[in-house]
């Protein structure tokens, strides 16, 4: 099959997948309505488009470069996921390099294969956040942190909609394990605990704010389900990078991010794996836009598959738009060239949609240029 965008390139790459696999990928929460809903939220708006307007330059630059002195191609980025050598022995080295060849910005899961530093010394200046998980063993998360400020990185990208593992009845069907090669790279001696979540030993002897808890170092490295936003104050005190906030789905969320003194917001429900019946990011985006009134950036991720929806996201308020599966498909297809096409498509198809919508630089496009699915009378 002729392979033409994102879609052709996951039912490319289903056929070659074993059952576990695809439905680690492919699967989520419950009933998976959220992941659903996350790509049909995006058939909900149609473009206005306006013509006669000289679109025979289109600049796909970000209206904010995300961290000065790095100039990103386009306001699209390469999600956090977990594992990449489940998709092709490369793992993030693949990723990372695809993220650089084409300037694009990455993000980098707490559960990668590689290690944070042998990822970041492949992407440079693409590799720019560590997605932190947040473990009842603090020291573990505060050696994360320092080992990824020394890297480099500019920004660690706490997830917060995982306070307990969403239900994932597909992952316990197939009782998901991961095979030989694919532990975490983070994590020395990792041992592999139940579906989608770790126990690691800590060899550190120092301790974090749990210093006076019983368990001290003896604590798992689950994810801590006690953070609150007042955690910020804590690993803003340990690093010197900035410190995002990844899962927002509510103004309130968001004005408790600003206050907590977050330098940045992704609007994210975990692609539909955590909390089902989750409302579409999309739908999420405008009113996080509306009450961060513009103190910070606000980026989304879930459901993005085409130039189009990238367009549609920014439209409504996007500062950055960021892709989780079509990763995971690009990786599987080819590898570091699988990721490169993946970006090609969205890079290409954002550039004609628009041209074909007169607008030539992305600061153009705003709310204007959208209207819900319908007539417009
Ligand atoms: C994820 N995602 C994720 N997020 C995160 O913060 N840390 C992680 O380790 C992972 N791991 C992970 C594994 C897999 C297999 C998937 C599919 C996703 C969520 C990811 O960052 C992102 O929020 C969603 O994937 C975005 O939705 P789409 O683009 O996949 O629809």
């Amino acid at each position: 099959m002729l392979v033409l965008n994102v879609d052709d390139i996951e039912q490319a790459v289903r056929s070659k997948l074993d059952k576990m696999t695809w439905d680690f990928w492919a699967g989520g929460a419950n009933d998976l309505i959220t992941i659903a809903e996350n790509k049909a939220a995006y058939e909900e708006y149609r473009i206005r488009p306006r013509y006669m307007r000289n679109v025979t330059q289109i600049s796909t630059r970000p209206r904010n470069q995300l961290f000065s002195g790095i100039d990103f191609t386009i306001p699209c980025g390469l999600a956090p996921s977990s594992m990449h050598r489940l998709a092709h022995s490369d793992a993030e080295h693949a990723t990372a390099k695809a993220a650089k060849s084409r300037s694009w910005p990455m993000a980098i899961s707490s559960y990668s294969t590689l290690s944070l530093e042998d990822a970041k010394a492949a992407a440079g200046d693409s590799l720019v956040f560590f997605q932190l998980y947040v473990f009842k063993n603090r020291e573990t998360s505060a050696d994360l942190v320092r080992r990824a400020e020394a890297a480099g990185f500019k920004a660690v990208l706490i997830t917060i909609d995982s306070p307990f593992l969403g239900l994932r009845f597909a992952e316990s069907r197939n009782k998901f394990t991961l095979p030989p090669g694919t532990e975490p790279g983070n994590f020395a001696g990792a041992r592999y605990a139940g579906p989608i979540d770790f126990a690691v030993e800590s060899k550190s002897k120092s301790k974090g704010p749990g210093k006076n808890d019983a368990l001290g170092d003896a604590k798992p490295n689950i994810v801590d389900p006690a953070l609150t936003f007042n955690d910020i104050k804590w690993l803003k005190s340990i690093t010197k990078m900035q410190v995002w906030v990844k899962g927002v789905m509510t103004a309130e969320d968001a004005v408790a991010a600003v206050d907590a003194g977050v330098d940045g917001i992704w609007v994210s429900n975990h692609g539909g794996r955590q909390l089902d019946q989750c409302m579409a990011t999309l739908h999420a985006l405008p009113e996080v836009v509306e009450a961060v009134k513009g103190r910070i950036p606000v980026h989304v991720d879930g459901g993005v598959r085409r130039g189009s929806d990238i367009f549609k996201a920014l439209a409504l308020g996007a500062d950055f738009v960021w892709i989780g599966r079509p990763v995971l498909w690009g990786l599987k297809y080819g590898g570091q060239a699988g990721v490169e096409l993946v970006e090609q498509f969205l890079e290409d198809e954002l550039r004609l949609c628009m041209a074909l919508s007169g607008t030539t630089s992305v600061k153009e496009i705003n709310k204007s240029y959208l209207t819900r699915r319908g007539p417009t009378w």
